[in-house]
């Protein structure tokens, strides 16, 4: 694509936005639409994928197959270690390598329109699975990106305007590893032992299809399943040898929160967040982890018998009735609201819950050590901002049962003076709950289901484009459920999503750096991203 494609499509995206838009509908959507259908030649491609979105018929439980949605892989270019199947409804795993150039053929075999959103990753805005590019049944969209990012896991899924949550919820997303040289020479487990683990949770029907049933109660608390599956598999379990392992874990649920920890009480030690590997190892008690977000764990199994084995659970925590009455504060009191049939629980979990057993059936007598040092990563202060008096408000609130951010709901072309960003620049961006102006006793005590309801869910707030970092957590005011996962948090590594608690307030700063146009920014709870709970920010 030249750059003058690319900036008469930013015209007419432009123009998109304005009233032309109602004077000339087929400007706006139509054009943006079936965008990118042809290669671009001078786009020198060292990988190229031939990937589908299908329907397909697959074994995950016992006895009858699971109708779903799958993303399959063809690799017509490039290192045959590019892409590796998964059995099950997964998409493949795709292997980058820093600095390559890759072009994807993507064609929708779907009965609905779909577009793909390579979640993580640094790509111009035409290559970033923005809804506007949605295709229709065997339409093809063609992404030609280099990888810019440095060594880490990202994961792609379907993007589609209004169906992000069922598409993905039926199989559409996979994971992307990019790896690079100061990776390769840290010496860290590959091969069999760098270990890929996407948690979703489900729910079947009796006869092993798939269920997204939403009244009222899973639309503002997102679809929560009762079935945990770890790449696609029920009941996981994986053989492992008496040394160091790595895993690269992503929470791929619509909704569902994890707070991850070792059964026996071995500390989690954490080596990379969403963006890719941390300055250097850290050790939490339990992790938390979020829809979207990516944590990259060490785990040493030296010195345990053959035969053993240890578990990864998601232990308890939120503001459940195991809370000690004194810790509750009176916004459960306040949630009297009622009706909503959720009032217990607005998030947590009440018991633990295994994602994967690790069974140790081999002594062997190497392993490498955990390295003190990973990778090099400048700390961003206030100094590295580009307008030091501009504060970019993410504002999470609530109207009429809906989510919103920054008092708006999503609309395809639609973007706020605060939205706008210019490009190349560091901004300081500060993510909080809009209170609607009540004050501080209103909010505790709620009024009815909104507010309370409100107040206490937690939102895994996504950036498109760059990752970022973390300036500052503060709880404003007490939830009852924080003292449960506060040791959870990486606040030191790259990240591209952020779990914002009920109460608490987060700085970040983020590059926008080298591409303009359109990036989303939105709550990572599919649910709240369908309802609208996502903008954009309009990058010039
Ligand atoms: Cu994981 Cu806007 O996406
Ligand atoms: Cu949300």
């Amino acid at each position: 694509m030249t750059n003058i494609n690319y900036k008469r499509r930013q015209f007419i995206q432009y123009a998109a936005a304005s009233t032309l838009a109602a004077t000339i509908p087929e400007l706006s959507f139509a054009r943006t639409q079936g965008s990118n259908m042809t290669p671009n030649p001078s786009f020198k491609a060292d990988v190229e994928i031939a990937l589908n979105a299908q329907t397909a018929d697959v074994s995950i439980l016992p006895g009858p197959l699971t109708h779903v949605f799958k993303y399959t892989g063809k690799l017509l270019k490039g290192p045959s270690s590019t892409l590796k199947e998964l059995p099950g409804y997964l998409g493949p795993i795709l292997n980058f390598e820093r600095g390559q150039k890759v072009r994807i053929y993507f064609s929708n075999q779907l009965p609905e329109p779909c577009i793909t959103h390579w979640h993580g990753m640094h790509v111009p805005q035409p290559m970033d699975g923005h809804p506007m590019y949605a295709i229709h049944r065997d339409e093809q969209y063609i992404y030609e990106f280099e990888v810019a990012n440095p060594a880490g896991t990202n994961w792609y899924h379907s993007h589609t305007h209004e169906l992000t949550a069922p598409q993905v919820y039926q199989g559409l997303a996979g994971l992307i590893t990019v790896s690079d040289e100061i990776e390769r020479k840290l010496g860290l487990p590959s091969g069999e032992f760098d270990v890929p683990l996407i948690i979703q949770d489900r729910s079947f029907s009796s006869n092993n299809q798939l269920r997204y049933i939403l009244g009222m109660h899973q639309r503002m608390r997102g679809f929560h399943g009762d079935v945990i599956l770890v790449n696609g598999q029920k009941d996981y379990s994986i053989p492992v040898k008496t040394r160091a392992y790595r895993l690269r874990i992503l929470n791929g649920s619509n909704a569902r929160i994890y707070k991850l920890g070792w059964s026996d009480g071995t500390p989690v030690t954490a080596i990379a967040t969403d963006g890719g590997l941390l300055e250097k190892p850290q050790n939490l008690p339990y992790v938390m982890l979020a829809p979207a977000e990516r944590i990259e764990l060490w785990i040493d199994f030296s010195g345990r018998e053959p035969g053993s084995d240890v578990t990864l659970q998601s232990l308890v925590f939120g503001d459940s009735s195991h809370m000690e009455s004194g810790m509750r504060g009176g916004m459960r009191r306040g949630m009297g609201g009622g009706g909503m049939g959720m009032m217990g629980a607005a998030f947590g979990q009440d018991e633990a819950i295994t994602i994967a057993k690790f069974q140790i059936t081999e002594q062997i007598g190497d392993s490498p050590k955990l390295p003190e040092t990973l990778v090099s990563m400048p700390r961003f202060t206030l100094q590295d901002v580009t307008h030091s008096d501009r504060i970019v408000p993410i504002a999470i609130g609530m109207r009429h049962m809906s989510f919103q951010l920054n008092g708006r709901t999503f609309d395809m072309y639609d973007y706020m003076e605060t939205e706008k960003i210019p490009v190349n620049t560091i901004q300081r961006i500060k993510i909080f709950h809009d209170n609607l102006g009540m004050g501080g006793g209103m909010r505790r005590g709620g009024r009815g289901g909104g507010m309370g309801m409100m107040m206490s869910i937690p939102h895994p707030i996504h950036l498109h484009g760059q990752q970022f970092q973390i300036l500052s957590r503060t709880q404003i005011h007490q939830d009852s459920g924080y003292e449960t996962v506060k040791h959870g948090f990486i606040n030191s590594g790259w990240k591209d999503t952020v779990l914002v608690m009920p109460g608490e307030e987060i700085e970040i700063i983020k590059p926008f750096n080298d591409f303009k146009g359109f990036f989303l920014y939105h709550c990572h709870n599919l649910e709240h991203e369908d309802m609208g709970m996502m903008r954009n920010f309009y990058v010039s």
